[in-house]
């Protein structure tokens, strides 16, 4: 019998199965599998036998991956178009030069006070008289640190306690920054009447009525020895802080103020009675 050309690959029951057509190639290729082509990421028909899998996959991630490249780079032109967009919006608003950070962050440190007065009645929130022993204690390292200051006993009088103001003392001629310690030196503090003064007597007769002075003249060897005892008190307390001298110098013509007198029982406050009773010795005090 003779073939047909076309005969030869005719296979009559692969034909209905779509895919691929196993056809009976008489002699050569008996049972080859032909494959159908398929078009290639670059639009050419290929056969899609399994040798060229390979070379499509390839063809296929190398098609993504530029894709994906393609995506983002898009992605960040969008994104610098919004910026751009943004900026001149904002250069609409605020002119050429946009409010930086940094104004900001001085405008509302200049406006920090007004509004710790708003919320806490005191200009700096209480926060001075913690921060200033810290302050006090660097100045001692740093070379432009203040000088030690002279006061005159009007200026020294000027803090006194009074909110809003650093507390100070002076005893022996030294003025002390008490500050710290404004619960008891403050205005309705215990040791009030000793601020803004030097009231070296009262330290050692503990009359803290007739003996706010710094006249320590009639005054025994062991009194000015708890004299010394308060002032290296202060001098070495970790809370305080020597801040300069008073000027304070003495008349000799004004009399040497008498004993102190027991104080009536209406004296402020409960430790005021105790020190109108408290023998005129140094009384120790851890600090
Ligand atoms: C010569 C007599 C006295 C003097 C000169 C004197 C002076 C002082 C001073 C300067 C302070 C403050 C210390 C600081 O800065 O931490 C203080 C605290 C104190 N004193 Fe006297 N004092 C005397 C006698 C007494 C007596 C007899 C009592 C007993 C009731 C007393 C009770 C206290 C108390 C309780 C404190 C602590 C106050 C507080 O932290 O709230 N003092 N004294």
């Amino acid at each position: 019998m003779s073939d047909s050309p076309e005969s030869v690959y005719k296979n009559t029951e692969w034909d209905d199965i779509p895919g691929a057509h196993r056809r009976t190639r008489p002699g050569t290729a008996p049972r080859e599998q032909i494959y159908d082509t398929v078009l290639d990421a670059y639009g050419n028909q290929v056969s899609s036998k399994p040798a060229n899998q390979p070379f499509l996959k390839g063809q296929r991630a190398r098609l993504e991956h530029q894709a994906r490249s393609a995506a983002q780079e898009e992605s960040r032109r969008r994104r610098a178009v919004e910026k751009e967009k943004e900026r001149q919006r904002k250069r609409a608003s605020f002119g050429d030069d946009p409010p930086s950070l940094f104004p900001r962050i001085i405008i509302f440190i200049l406006f920090l006070p007004f509004l710790c007065r708003f919320f806490t009645g005191s200009w700096d929130a209480g926060l001075g008289d913690e921060l200033r022993p810290y302050f006090r204690k660097m100045e001692e390292w740093w070379p432009w640190r203040r000088e030690l200051q002279e006061f005159t006993p009007l200026q020294l009088a000027f803090y006194d306690g009074t909110p809003d103001r650093p507390v100070y003392l002076a005893i022996a001629g030294e003025v002390y920054d008490v500050s710290k310690n404004r619960r008891v030196y403050g205005k309705g503090g215990s040791y009030n009447m000793m601020t803004g003064r030097d009231a070296s007597r009262a330290f050692v007769t503990g009359c803290f009525e007739t003996h706010l002075t710094h006249d320590v003249r009639g005054l025994s060897p062991d009194e000015m020895k708890g004299l010394e005892h308060w002032r290296s008190f202060f001098a070495n307390h970790k809370d305080y802080h020597k801040i300069g001298h008073i000027l304070n110098p003495l008349d000799p013509q004004t009399p040497i103020p008498p004993p102190c007198r027991e104080e009536p029982d209406s004296a402020p406050g409960a430790t005021a009675n105790a020190h109108a009773h408290a023998k005129p010795a140094p009384v120790s005090h851890g600090s």
